[in-house]
């Protein structure tokens, strides 16, 4: 990876840790997996996330990054050159291909998103939170995303700081600020959850999370968990291809996936026991949806002593962390293009920029202007993407991946990279090779009712 200079500079697994835990680390954990829980019926799609974050997305992930650290290259290129190495059809490389659409795809709603925590970073400074109600908050809300000005606005801003930062490489020092600003995210969360436990209704929420009900399982509930897995875990798609050439060969996958798993699951968990304690005590809805966060987090900051400056710190790491991995998605597709033609990585950046800006665009529209469109399944233009990208093209990612890495490729190269004493090994090539495959098979399979 030609554009990351500096890496000698670093303690190697610690560069890759933290870039990988910015990709992961985002949007997936503070705003979507606490209203997915919502939508999905509580603890049974917890139960169902934390299994397949196990089962799948710690062996897939190791897996992703024992290719990238073999290929040293872009998605695409990087599997052409593993499947040549093992003598297999190069035909392969458009796994990487098609990686590198979905990143892109997510980066059009994600970059939206991105941009209501701006906004909210905005509404946090001018104190707009002070002792607000609970119908106060949801008016406030309902009103950003009634004007198609303002999500323009800060979806614009979101793209350039993406942009920015993509096109002078991701070694920038973005990533060395995780160093901070991860443990930062949690502190702060922390601080948020000792508030919902004094004043929020944490009984209520704990249960609501972890209180097992099998009857609320559900065939989508599943694939919703099973998806959000992947992308929680930044897995299907690259990224973690990507950064995987950061790891050097002495460093241990398996131990570094597990932290950057555990860490990433946990910050989610934490954010929804915060967030539900307060839905229950306000008597909000827990199945709100997209804006669930945005909703309930200012009624505690509007309320808690020193609210004012939590609340604008929050919102601060939490633009940091979307920020982060917002570069992670585009990054595999510039250092595609960067390694293939002739275009500069400034206009590379500038050019996929205004194809994703548009499409944020249609995103934006999809809340107030353009809600009544509706693409499949009657979803609006929001929803479609991100179901066609986290239910669909990340699994479908993920395991082809590992039917690349399981059955394709040289089991002598596999075990090389992942450098595992046998026992070890064996166990990662039961999950790559069977529970991952067959477990979002049958996903797939059920939901187009090819079996029952
Ligand atoms: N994992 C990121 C998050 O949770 C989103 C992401 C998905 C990033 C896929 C890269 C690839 O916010």
């Amino acid at each position: 990876m030609s554009h990351i200079p500096h890496r000698s500079h670093w303690n190697s697994r610690w560069t890759f840790m933290l870039a990988t835990a910015g990709s992961a680390i985002g949007l997936g954990n503070i705003w979507k997996l606490p209203y997915m829980i919502g939508v999905n019926g509580g603890s049974a799609f917890v139960l169902v996330f934390v299994i397949s974050i196990f089962l799948v997305g710690i062996p897939l992930m190791m897996t992703e990054i024992l290719l990238g650290r073999r290929a040293q290259k872009n998605p695409l290129d990087g599997i052409q050159t593993l499947a040549i190495e093992a003598k297999k059809s190069s035909l392969w490389r458009y796994l990487g291909g098609m990686g590198m659409l979905t990143g892109l795809l997510i980066l059009g709603f994600y970059s939206v998103i991105g941009g209501w925590v701006l906004a909210y970073i905005s509404e946090a400074v001018s104190g707009s939170f002070s002792q607000i109600t609970a119908q106060q908050s949801t008016a406030n809300f309902d009103a950003l995303l009634a004007s198609p000005f303002k999500l323009l606005f800060w979806h614009t801003v979101f793209m350039l700081m993406t942009m920015s930062v993509v096109a002078h490489g991701v070694n920038s020092g973005l990533e060395k600020a995780n160093n901070i600003l991860i443990p930062a995210l949690f502190a702060i969360l922390l601080v948020l959850l000792g508030y919902s436990m004094s004043e929020g209704d944490m009984q209520t929420a704990f249960q609501f999370m972890f209180k097992p009900d099998f009857s609320k399982i559900t065939p989508v509930s599943v694939l919703s968990a099973l998806g959000h897995a992947f992308f929680s875990l930044s897995l299907g798609m690259g990224a973690v291809m990507v950064y995987g050439s950061y790891l050097q060969r002495n460093v241990s996958i398996a131990r570094t996936t597990i932290y950057i798993a555990l860490a990433d699951t946990l910050l989610g968990l934490l954010v929804g026991l915060a967030i539900y304690s307060l839905v229950f005590a306000n008597h909000l809805a827990p199945n709100a949806g997209p804006g669930l966060i945005f909703q309930t987090l200012p009624i505690a900051f509007g309320h808690m002593p020193g609210g004012n400056i939590i609340g604008v710190l929050f919102f601060l790491l939490v633009a940091f962390a979307a920020w982060t991995s917002s570069i992670s998605l585009v990054e595999p597709t510039i250092a595609w293009i960067v390694e293939n033609t002739k275009i500069k990585r400034h206009a590379a950046a500038l050019i996929l920029g205004v194809a994703v800006w548009l499409l944020g665009v249609a995103v934006a529209l999809s809340f107030n202007e353009w809600k009544d469109i509706k693409i499949v399944f009657n979803l609006n233009i929001f929803e479609t993407l991100d179901k066609l990208t986290s239910t669909v093209l990340l699994p479908l990612g993920g395991l082809l991946m590992a039917i690349f890495a399981g059955y394709f490729m040289n089991k002598n190269h596999v075990q090389e990279e992942l450098n595992l004493n046998d026992q070890a090994f064996k166990l990662w090539r039961i999950a790559n090779n069977y529970i991952a495959p067959i477990a979002i098979a049958a996903v797939f399979l059920y939901l187009f009712g090819l079996i029952k």
